[in-house]
């Protein structure tokens, strides 16, 4: 089996999870795709900072250099968040040749132009899978489950700190800040929760997903933006009152005229349609193909676990760019002995 190296920029709720899985699921992986993962180096801001037991400190530096030009690092995993030196590890990986995989969806949404510019030039994948709806595997459905289809509309709840902190307020009746500390708490919200709270966190989802669909370059500045901070408890009440619950809801829609409309907004679901039921959180995306109808995406939207396996997913991809004699889609890989449990009438 071949080792791939990889480089990983940052070593917060996300890369710790990024990490923990590789070494937890290590020869699973390995037998899947006959690539042997292996950490070679990591950037952090701050090395004296208390890290998880185990944690591979000898690895750290706090030069995001040393990750990119180590001649054992082979893939570049960015996740240190924000558009200014992120944009930089993922120009500079590009020019290298190695293969990006983020979760930066600010960066993608605001910057994405000149980086995919730069991707096709150096004929070297972004993969950014975790970037939108955390564990859900939306992108991958975009890109090649319904890459038949037209695709008509796109409406979901993509920003967990938002429906956390609304659902916290609807049912524990806590108040904004108590409820956004918690998020912040549990991992799910941003470094600068302002882009959660915003709504453009989600925004930037959608933009990433209408570009996705529609294949043209979409300029932030024309995108409509509303988000929860001026939600107050007594609009959750009215709402509930009239058989309504309130969510940050992002709407995609194919207009007509082949115009297209990208909508975040806090709205009134109905109690009775499935999205009210999304909560705390999860997030779900509906999408409707010319061909397919519609699709629903369930699951969780944010946290180390489910962010983690995206990033493992889009690492297991661009492995398999390594080793294309193995594990690649289209065969079962029968590699291991396993046993059902017997069936007992
Ligand atoms: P954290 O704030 O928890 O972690 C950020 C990490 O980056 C830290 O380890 C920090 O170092 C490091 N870092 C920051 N700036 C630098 C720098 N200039 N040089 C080197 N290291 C740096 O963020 P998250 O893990 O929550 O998020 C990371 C990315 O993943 C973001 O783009 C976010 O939008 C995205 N994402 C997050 C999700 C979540 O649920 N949290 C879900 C989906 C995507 P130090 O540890 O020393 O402070
Ligand atoms: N802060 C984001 C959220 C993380 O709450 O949805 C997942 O992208």
């Amino acid at each position: 089996n071949k080792t791939l190296g990889i480089g990983l920029a940052g070593f917060g709720t996300v890369g710790t999870g990024v990490w923990e899985t590789l070494e937890r699921n290590f020869d699973l992986i390995s037998n899947r795709t006959g690539v042997r993962t292996e950490m070679m180096r990591i950037a952090v801001r701050d090395i004296n900072k208390s890290r998880p037991e185990g944690a591979p400190v000898e690895k750290f530096t706090t030069d995001w250099k040393d990750v990119v030009n180590d001649p054992t690092v082979d893939i570049v995993v960015e996740l240190i968040g924000g558009t200014t030196t992120a944009f930089e590890i993922v120009e500079a990986a590009l020019k290298a040749r190695k293969p990006v995989v983020t979760g930066n969806k600010a960066l993608l949404a605001e910057r994405g132009k000149a980086l995919f510019a730069l991707s096709r030039e150096m004929n070297t994948p972004i993969h950014f899978e975790a970037a939108v709806a955390g564990g859900i595997p939306i992108i991958k459905a975009v890109q090649d489950s319904f890459v038949g289809n037209r695709i008509e509309t796109m409406a979901g709840i993509i920003n967990g700190t938002s429906n956390y902190i609304l659902e916290r307020m609807t049912d524990a009746g806590l108040g904004y800040p108590e409820a956004l500390k918690e998020a912040q708490e549990l991992g799910y919200a941003e470094a600068d929760p302002t882009l959660d709270v915003n709504g453009w966190d989600a925004a930037h989802k959608a933009i990433l997903l209408a570009t996705l669909s529609y294949g043209f370059s979409i300029d932030p500045a024309e995108v409509y933006v509303r988000g929860i901070e001026m939600v107050r408890g007594i609009d959750i009440e009215f709402a509930k009152r009239l058989g309504f619950v309130v969510k940050l809801l992002c709407v995609v829609r194919e207009h007509e005229n082949g115009t297209v409309e990208i909508r975040t907004q806090p709205s009134f679901i109905p109690q009775s349609h499935v999205l009210s039921s999304v909560n705390g959180v999860f997030n779900a995306v509906a999408i409707n193909g010319d061909a397919s109808g519609e699709s629903l995406f369930y699951g969780r939207g944010a946290g180390k676990g489910p962010t983690a396996s995206s990033v493992v997913a889009d690492i297991v991809e661009a492995a398999r760019g390594f080793a294309q004699e193995a594990g690649h889609r289209g065969f079962l890989p029968y590699q291991t002995e396993g046993q059902l449990v017997p069936i007992e009438d």
